[in-house]
């Protein structure tokens, strides 16, 4: 049954420009997206940037240059990433649009009309590089829990009634077993929440860039109430009757880092709760990247510019890697030993290497047209796919598995091809077995290229087209023995899809 399909990135600050752990998490949702729509789901996928907030706003100061100045020039950093890494998304949001400014407000004005929101003053530790409030409790060392400085805030502040929602959260957790995913992340946020939850200050009167407070612009919103909008803001809330809207919320998925699963799973439910709106089906957060074993930070200026790895290794080479690399969920670290392992094993010996091997031996043997006649009429030796078991690893978020089992797939084609070894039935006479066998290996080509369009779409476009593969037989639902391959079909000359990596001499 198709169904709609909703995901989100995270939307990224502005206060600096994208690096890998941005593109990881666009590439993850894109893996997603793509898979969704391959299964024959409509799919909406949404990105964009956060660009309000003291942040932004310091930034901006250090720059010397204005936080919209500053907010302009990286939303398009991020938005050019999106077509840097090839991903497929339906909107870009940024918050300080008006369509966005409008609905933000309209949830709050929404939360107040519902008795949730109260007037008080706030005084307390904030961390201005985490955008969030700590308790004293949880200060280690006079800084936050992520090694971030706190500063002592003292101002008047709208709050919102969070305290209120404990038990309606953790009904949520127990009940959706699947809202917080992976299931570790499940139990931290639980025990947060049964440890207590205090009432949120959502509003901010010391500076100025931000979202105004309906009927009190001595207030600015606080910048996570503000980005947390975004989600429903891109579907035209407060009006729930556009098409998006009705379409495509709640979620399916808000696809987030490890850092910002509890605004995730603790304040975003709550506010869609006193609004009176659906909660979304799923909240996944995924695990961060180290930089050859340091953390990535802008003091220590180790972070890498997707652009650097794309330039480098390829597009689909990067985001082959960074789906294949660590179990997601986990922390992993880059290691450009392992980008170049992982690039010349996989995609060049492996999956570049039999589909090399078949289409120059159908290109030089078989006059450049498929042959195999008898192979297509039998019960055909490609591989054989798991469907199934595909469809749980992409439920899961288990893109190396996905891929560990594609490449096993390939693997058995190579060993197929190794045991038939077609090159000496040709020398033997045997032309119409050589046939047969070179048909059953572009036959698993198209499979294996059909299943890794939603990881590595380029490239595996440029196989099926070798293919001869029609644009419009792509889809998941093609790989049926009944959409194979027809023998007769002249191919295009093959070119090489995967090369191998070379360092460049010194
Ligand atoms: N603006 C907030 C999100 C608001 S969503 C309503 C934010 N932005 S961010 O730019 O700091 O981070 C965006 C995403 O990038 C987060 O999911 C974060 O986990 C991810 N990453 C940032 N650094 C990362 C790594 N080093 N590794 C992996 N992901 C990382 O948070």
């Amino acid at each position: 049954m198709p169904q709609n399909y909703f995901i989100t990135t995270p939307i990224y600050y502005v206060n600096d420009r994208p690096h890998i752990g941005h593109a990881y998490t666009s590439v993850a949702c894109d893996v997603l997206a793509r898979f969704m729509r391959l299964s024959g789901h409509r799919v909406h996928f949404l990105t964009g940037t956060d660009e309000h907030g003291q942040k932004v706003e310091k930034s901006a100061f250090q720059a010397s240059v204005s936080p919209q100045a500053l907010a302009d020039a990286n939303s398009q950093h991020f938005r050019d990433l999106t077509g840097l890494m090839n991903i497929s998304n339906d909107d870009f949001i940024r918050t300080t649009e008006p369509r966005h400014i409008a609905s933000a407000q309209a949830l709050w004005k929404k939360m107040l009309d519902n008795g949730h929101i109260y007037l008080g003053s706030y005084s307390g530790w904030y961390s201005v590089r985490d955008e969030a409030y700590y308790q004293e409790a949880e200060l280690v060392n006079g800084k936050a829990p992520t090694g971030a400085d706190v500063e002592w805030v003292e101002e008047p502040s709208y709050f919102f009634r969070l305290s209120a929602f404990q038990d309606k959260l953790l009904d949520l957790y127990n009940t959706s077993a699947g809202f917080i995913g992976p299931s570790s992340r499940r139990n931290e946020i639980l025990s947060f929440v049964k440890g207590g939850l205090h009432d949120l200050s959502i509003s901010r009167t010391t500076f100025s860039w931000g979202i105004p407070v309906p009927n009190d612009t001595k207030h600015i919103m606080y910048v996570w109430l503000d980005a947390l909008a975004n989600y429903i803001s891109a579907l035209g809330y407060p009006d729930t009757q556009t098409p998006l809207y009705k379409d495509f919320w709640p979620a399916s998925l808000h696809m987030v880092g490890k850092d910002i699963i509890r605004f995730h799973t603790v304040y975003w439910p709550a506010f869609l709760m006193a609004a009176e709106l659906p909660l979304p089906e799923r909240v996944f957060a995924h695990g961060w990247w180290t930089i050859e074993g340091e953390k990535m930070s802008k003091s220590l200026g180790n972070a890498i510019a997707p652009k650097a790895l794309v330039d480098e290794f390829g597009l689909d080479q990067t985001r082959f890697f960074l789906m294949r690399e660590v179990p997601f969920g986990s922390d992993g670290n880059f290691s450009r030993d392992r980008m170049i392992a992982v690039v010349n094993s996989e995609l060049a010996n492996n999956i570049g290497n039999l589909v090399q091997r078949t289409l120059s031996m159908i290109n030089k043997n078989c006059e450049g047209v498929l042959p195999g006649e008898a192979a297509r009429a039998k019960s055909n030796d490609s591989v054989a796919v798991d469907s199934d078991k595909l469809s749980a690893f992409i439920e899961r978020c288990e893109f190396d598995k996905y891929i560990s089992e594609v490449v096993r797939y390939s693997s058995e084609a190579n060993e197929y091809i190794d045991k038939k070894a077609p090159w000496s039935l040709k020398k033997q006479g045997l032309v119409e077995e050589m046939g047969n066998v070179l048909y059953d290996l572009a036959e698993s080509i198209r499979k294996i290229a059909i299943i890794l369009q939603p990881i590595i779409p380029q490239s595996s476009s440029k196989i099926l087209d070798q293919l001869a593969v029609a644009e419009n037989k792509r889809s998941f639902q093609h790989l049926l023995p009944e959409f194979s391959l027809i023998p007769g079909t002249p191919l295009p000359p093959p070119q090489p899809v995967f090369p191998r990596f070379m360092e460049k001499a010194a």
